[in-house]
C-alpha cells in the first residue's frame, strides 16, 4: 500500500532509523510542532526562546526515541511558537558527540526536526576563536567546517550510502553543507543590527576535553578559523536531506597555541551570556529575510 512507503525527507533515512525518526516526527507533529525554521541553540545560548511568541515546550525526555543532553546549561526542550515573523521550531540544548551515544541516537534530534517539515535550520554554537583577529564575543557565521570526528557520522543513516553526484536532499552530503545566499543574509542582517560577523570555517572535535596546543596549531594550519565540539555532523544530515542550513559561532575564548589559561565549560557558558543578547538581536533580524 502506497500509505506505508515512506515519502518526503523520511524517504531519504535507512531502513534502520527511519521508523524511530517517524515516530518521534508523528508524535510532536500531533502536538503543533511543526513547519517553518528550525533552530539549534548552543551551549549558553538558549535565551533565543525568551524572543518566542505562544510558546509551547516539550521537554526532550517526553519524546519517544529522544535522548536528554546530560550537559549543564543545556536545557534539553523542544519550543515552538513565532518569532521574526516566522514559525519556528527550537531546540533549545542539543547532544554532543563526547556524550558517548552513538551516532543514530545522536542526530535523531536533527533527523526529527528535518521530518518536521522544516526548509532552513539555523545552526548555533559557542566556540574557540582560532582565527587571530577573533575576539571574545564576536560571532562568526559559518562558511564551511572540517569535521574532525574522522568518520562519516551518517554511515549507515541514509537510504542511500552510495556516494552519487549529490544535489541537496538527494539522501548524500552535498559538497556544500552551509547556504551562501543565507549566510549573506544573515550578514547582512549584522549590517542593519550593528553586530559585526566574521565568517569562517568552523573545525568540529570530538571533546569533551579543551584542545591542546599542538591540536591548536594543527586546526589553524588545517585552515579552521573557529572550534567546537557539535553542529558538524548536525549540519551535514540536514544538508543531505535537503534543508538549507546556516550556521553561527559564538567565540567565547581565543584558543592560544601559547599560554592558554585552563579553560572550564562554565568559563564558555559565561562568555556565552556575554554574547547570546546580541545573538538573539541578530537572529530576530535574520528571520524574516527568509521570506
Ligand atoms: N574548544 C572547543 N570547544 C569550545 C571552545 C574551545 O576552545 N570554546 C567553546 N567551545
Amino acid at each position: 500500500m502506497s500509505g506505508d512507503r515512506p515519502t518526503g525527507r523520511a524517504a531519504l533515512l535507512s531502513d534502520l532509523w527511519r521508523d524511530r525518526v517517524q515516530e518521534a516526527a508523528a508524535w510532536l507533529r500531533g502536538r503543533g510542532f511543526t513547519g517553518g525554521t528550525g533552530l539549534i541553540l548552543g551551549s549558553g545560548l538558549g535565551n533565543f526562546v525568551d524572543a518566542v511568541s505562544d510558546p509551547r515546550a516539550i521537554d526532550y525526555a517526553a519524546i519517544p526515541g529522544w535522548a536528554t543532553t546530560t550537559v549543564a546549561e543545556h536545557r534539553g526542550r523542544l519550543v515552538a511558537g513565532r518569532a521574526g515573523g516566522r514559525d519556528v521550531v527550537v531546540m533549545q540544548g542539543r547532544l554532543h558527540p563526547y556524550e558517548g551515544l552513538p551516532w543514530d541516537a545522536l542526530l535523531l534530534p536533527t533527523a526529527v526536526l528535518a521530518c518536521l517539515d522544516v526548509d532552513t535550520v539555523v545552526v548555533t554554537n559557542a566556540a574557540g576563536g582560532l582565527n587571530r583577529f577573533y575576539l571574545p564575543g564576536d560571532l562568526m557565521v559559518i562558511r564551511d567546517q572540517l569535521d574532525l570526528h574522522l568518520q562519516d557520522p551518517l554511515r549507515g543513516l541514509l537510504a542511500d550510502p552510495t556516494p552519487p553526484a549529490a544535489a541537496p536532499g538527494r539522501g548524500a552530503r552535498p559538497h556544500a553543507v552551509y547556504d551562501e545566499d543565507l549566510g549573506r543574509a544573515l550578514i547582512a542582517a549584522g549590517a542593519a543590527t550593528g553586530v559585526p560577523l566574521h565568517a569562517g570555517v568552523y573545525g568540529s572535535m570530538w571533546g569533551p576535553a579543551y584542545e591542546t596546543k599542538a591540536e591548536i596549531g594543527m586546526l589553524r594550519r588545517a585552515g579552521c578559523d573557529a572550534v567546537g565540539m557539535s553542529t558538524a555532523p548536525e549540519a551535514s544530515l540536514l544538508a543531505a536531506l535537503g534543508v538549507r542550513v546556516v550556521g553561527l559561532s559564538c567565540i567565547t575564548n581565543p584558543a592560544r597555541e601559547v599560554g592558554q589559561p585552563e579553560l572550564s565549560h562554565q568559563d564558555v557558558v559565561e562568555a556565552g551570556a556575554m554574547v547570546r543578547d546580541r545573538m538573539a538581536r541578530l537572529l530576530l533580524d535574520f528571520l524574516p529575510r527568509l521570506g
